[in-house]
């Protein structure tokens, strides 16, 4: 897959790009990270990306000049075509569904924006404004590599272990259950005995019990998506009254 990256601030990718997961796929070939500079595309000397806004306020805003030129050259580049996000936190929210149909895409280009957004005519050529959630960041970068992250690691042979992006949060709409790895007791605290039982229908049963119970507790608008058993509404409805401890 192709992600292209349109940044004035590109040495930020260095690091997080290059390490673990993100990194490990770039080496395999399974994730071509291209990045883009804004200020290749601007005029005066100064190479300038910002401006004042319009009709007055604080802060700058992002020119549409050399924003749409670097997409325009990123779209026109004989690689597969590209779906264009521009990330903002005015966007659609960043979803689990949304990464997934991403990773399916031969070619994601992630714009990046400064200052206090991009000018509304740059926003004109994205395909789709992406939000990674209800605050603001002093840029879209973070947000472009969290998203690639997210991305990436749903594509085929990016993980070791396929299966490990299938069971997790979100899935099914509901969080993931608790994990646990040796010792099967530290300081006292064990890991539950059906965990160690070998039993797969009982630890899946627990799994699920305790992936219920967590999303009543922290997420309960997530539940919305999920799909229970009347059994399982129950479980939800006396945790959501306090009634249920484990
Ligand atoms: N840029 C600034 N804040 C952002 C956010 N929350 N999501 C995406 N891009 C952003």
């Amino acid at each position: 897959m192709i992600i292209d990256i349109v940044t004035i601030f590109p040495e930020m990718f260095d690091g997080p790009m290059s390490t673990s997961m993100v990194g490990l796929a770039r080496e395999k070939g399974l994730l071509d990270l291209r990045l883009h500079d804004p200020r290749d595309h601007t005029e005066d000397r100064h190479r300038s990306t910002d401006d004042y806004p319009y009709g007055g306020g604080p802060g700058m805003v992002m020119k549409p000049e050399p924003v749409i030129r670097a997409v325009r050259a990123v779209r026109a580049s004989d690689a597969a075509p590209a779906t264009v996000v521009f990330l903002t936190p005015g966007g659609e929210p960043f979803t689990q569904r949304m990464a997934e149909e991403f990773s399916r895409l031969p070619r994601l280009a992630l714009v990046c924006g400064r200052y206090e957004g991009f000018d509304e005519r740059s926003l004109a050529h994205a395909d789709r404004e992406v939000s990674i959630g209800d605050f603001v960041l002093t840029g879209g970068e973070l947000a472009a590599m969290v998203v690639t992250d997210a991305v990436i690691r749903l594509v085929p042979g990016v993980l070791g272990h396929e299966g490990s992006a299938l069971d997790e949060s979100f899935a099914d709409s509901l969080l993931e259950y608790p994990q646990y790895t040796r010792p099967a007791e530290f300081e006292g605290a064990r890991v539950p005995d059906v965990l160690l039982s070998g039993d797969h229908a009982k630890i899946a049963a627990y799994r699920r019990r305790q992936a219920i119970i967590k999303t009543a507790r922290v997420r309960p608008d997530l539940l919305a998506g999920a799909d229970l058993t009347d059994e399982e509404r129950t479980l939800v409805a006396r945790v959501l009254e306090g009634s249920e401890d484990r």
